[in-house]
């Protein structure tokens, strides 16, 4: 094949190769530290009475009867989709072994985040499980032509019940309007229950009346995991690992650092997963707190850089300025006017005109909205008046090295600051 894109190496060549070697010294399951993984009954922590009110949610449903609609809420990491996918397979299992028909769709709207996508996605997983195949086209209709084809499907079920995760990401509830009454306005014979997923809880004070009304009966909140919890979370999953690879204090590490971010248990996993990766790729032969260490800063890193990334150029500049002083100074906390003074440096260093001082400090008010920095009014006394003062709660060598991706660009900054 003279035009093969991905040539492949003679077969005995491949028997040295390092690709070849199972390299399984840390790992043993790894699937089981996945963030889709949905872990049986027994690696489920402290979320009985959440389990509970989705059983009683979906029990009508495995006996052929409506399930109820509901709205869950909490922080991420608090187990929602976990517990609302749990229980719907488990109804999905008991509902076949009753002769029901019960059709169950999961919907994570942050990649499904279009109608037209939900609607789709809604019709294609009710076609799979269904004996009927309708060759549900993957483009070139629309929402309703995709909720015709789900209707359709219905006509040969006793049951739906759809999840439909992370709505907030939406930003439209008509799906959640149409589901609800679809039933009710003839579209179909089928008995659906909702299951609507948020991270945010004004969601629902934003919702459309006529949605609400159907929903109001049920409003689940799940509350955040303490580190103890967490830590049995996390011990649950241990056999991710090779026995005897995890050393004593890894797990309790991982748990306070997730305690310290509002009880993540998605980030204690992910943690987790990404101490034994560092490890592996290290080749050391067990999982050490250093190890958490480290990829809790790199995890740390990535998120900021994210951050940094959608964050408009002066947005950069007046925080590089901030995290400049902060290094620089023995002070931890710097007045809008001594920031202004090194932000007007930068930008001529940058070759640009800077904003005004009001734009500065709303730039400095967005950035303690994500926790970046930190603002307060200092006492002053009456007669010297009081300011604001702003600080920065990150590493500023990170800040620094993160804000401008070339370094070139951050020395030649630097190096203009530093000759003024
Ligand atoms: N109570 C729990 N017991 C065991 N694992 C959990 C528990 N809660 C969350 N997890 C795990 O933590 C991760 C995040 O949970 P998830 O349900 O996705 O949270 P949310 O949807 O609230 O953001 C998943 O990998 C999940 O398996
Ligand atoms: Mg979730």
């Amino acid at each position: 094949m003279p035009n093969d894109p991905i040539p492949t190496p003679d077969p005995e060549d491949i028997a040295d190769d390092p690709l070849a070697q199972r390299n399984d010294s840390i790992f043993a399951r790894r699937e089981l530290l996945r963030i889709g993984h949905v872990p049986d009954s027994d690696r489920i922590v402290g979320r009985d009475g959440e389990i509970k009110d989705i059983e009683e949610l979906l029990r009508p449903g495995v006996f052929g009867d409506p399930p109820g609609n509901a709205i869950v809420y909490g922080k991420t990491g608090s187990g929602k989709s976990l517990v609302s996918r749990h229980v719907t397979g488990r109804a999905r299992a008991i509902a076949q072994n009753n002769d029901i028909s019960l059709i169950s769709a999961y919907i994570d709207c942050d990649q499904a985040n279009t109608i037209t996508r939900v609607a789709r996605s809604l019709s294609q997983q009710a076609e799979y499980q269904s004996t009927r195949s309708l060759d549900i086209p993957d483009k070139g209709i629309g929402s309703s032509e995709y909720m015709d084809y789900l209707y359709t499907l219905l006509d040969d079920a006793d049951v739906l019940v759809a999840i439909i995760d992370e709505i907030d990401k939406l930003g439209d509830d008509e799906i959640l309007f149409k589901l609800s009454r679809a039933e009710e306005s003839g579209k179909t014979g089928c008995y659906i229950g909702v299951i609507a997923i948020s991270n945010k809880i004004e969601y629902y004070e934003n919702l459309d009346e006529r949605v609400k009304s159907s929903f109001q009966d049920d409003e689940l909140v799940f509350h955040p995991y303490d580190a103890g919890q967490i830590r049995e979370i996390l011990n649950k999953r241990r056999d991710a690992f090779q026995p005897n690879v995890l050393e004593d204090g890894v797990i309790p590490r991982v748990a306070a650092l997730a305690a310290r971010e509002h009880g993540d248990a998605r980030k204690a996993i992910e943690i987790l997963s990404s101490s034994g990766k560092l490890a592996a790729r290290n080749g050391d032969s067990s999982v050490s707190e250093e190890h958490v260490d480290a990829a809790q800063d790199y995890a740390e890193m990535s998120r900021f850089q994210e951050l940094i990334r959608g964050s408009t150029p002066h947005s950069k500049y007046v925080l590089f300025a901030l995290a400049y002083l902060q290094k620089s100074s023995l002070k931890q906390a710097f007045s809008t006017g001594e920031i202004y003074h090194v932000y007007e440096d930068v930008c001529k260093s940058e070759g640009t005109d800077p904003l005004s001082h009001q734009r500065v400090l709303e730039l400095l008010k967005e950035w303690a909205f994500s926790d970046v920095t930190e603002n307060r009014h200092t006492g002053g006394g009456k007669s010297e008046g009081s300011y604001r003062e702003h600080s920065l709660l990150r590493d500023s060598d990170m800040v620094l090295d993160t804000v401008f991706e070339q370094p070139k660009t951050k020395q030649n900054i630097v190096s203009d600051l530093q000759n003024d």
